[in-house]
């Protein structure tokens, strides 16, 4: 089981599907209008910064990484942080750049994307403060939950002082035809789905900026009655490219006599 959640002690070979585009008319025209921001998205660009044609929708921008790095770490007293959706770097960068954590964990399913994040890190100077790993990150939580031990050393963590960033797919842009997007229609995890393999966890969801507020406050308050959340809306030049929900641990996580697995009072686990 462990087998499928590889953790890198080396820099995956970039591929074909990793590509530095200098020029426009090497681009593909769905992302003529994503590189014509590279700068924004990447202030290093130039150096060489490396994305597969995926990449470019899902990539956070380097000033909301930064700004959401920041927020994180006046909030949070966790010193681990897990990446749950790594993609091409852009918030584990962020992260890594704060110095506020002494782990960082990131994890992503796509090896060329993975290829492209280990070489953004390197670009940034910040390699060596990411453990990166090649797997699924639900399938790495679920092991975390049930059977730590299962986990490579390198990625078991104390789920005391772990703090988790969850930035996933939205189901490509059909998002911004909603004014209000169903947050249980978003794919391929939903926000219920994402909720639950995160709980008890302290977690950082980072959303379509047009979420409906109500379903993420009515599942919060099917678990925890008290729970206050921030939600922030994370704006460039006027527009917002992201609400981010910033999720407290449900208390207590509990260490037993196997070690520190998870024990929730609310099993999400089924
Ligand atoms: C929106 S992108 C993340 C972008 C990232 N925050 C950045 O700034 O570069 C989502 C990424 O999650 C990856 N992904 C989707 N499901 C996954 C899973 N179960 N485990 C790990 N990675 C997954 C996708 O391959 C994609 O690269």
């Amino acid at each position: 089981m462990a087998a499928s959640l590889q953790v890198l002690h080396d820099k995956l070979p970039l591929t074909d599907k990793c590509h530095h585009y200098d020029d426009v008319d090497d681009v593909p025209p769905h992302i003529q209008k994503y590189w014509h921001q590279r700068y924004s998205i990447f202030d290093y660009y130039d150096q060489g910064v490396q994305l597969t044609d995926d990449a470019w929708f899902g990539v956070t921008p380097e000033p909301v990484a930064n700004q959401i790095a920041q927020d994180l770490c006046t909030k949070t007293s966790k010193t681990t942080l897990i990446d749950l959706f790594g993609g091409a770097g852009g918030n584990v960068i962020a992260f890594a750049s704060s110095f506020h954590f002494t782990r960082i964990i990131a994890i992503e399913k796509d090896a060329a994307t993975l290829a492209c994040a280990q070489h953004n890190a390197e670009v940034y100077g910040v390699t060596e403060y990411i453990t990166f790993v090649l797997g699924d990150s639900l399938h790495y939580l679920s092991l975390l939950r049930h059977n730590p031990s299962a986990l490579d050393p390198a990625i078991r963590v104390d789920p005391n002082q772990t703090t988790i960033f969850a930035s996933p797919p939205w189901g490509g842009v059909a998002y911004r035809e909603h004014e209000v997007f169903d947050l249980s229609t978003m794919e391929p995890y939903n926000l219920e789905k994402l909720y639950k393999a995160c709980f008890p966890l302290e977690t950082t969801l980072f959303l379509p900026r047009s979420s409906d507020l109500n379903q993420i406050a009515e599942l919060l308050a099917s678990n925890e009655e008290d729970t206050k959340l921030d939600v922030v809306q994370y704006c460039m030049e006027g527009a917002s490219k992201a609400m981010v929900v910033y999720v407290p641990e449900s208390k207590p996580l509990h260490q037993d006599d196997e070690g520190w697995s998870i024990a929730v009072e609310k099993d999400y686990s089924q």
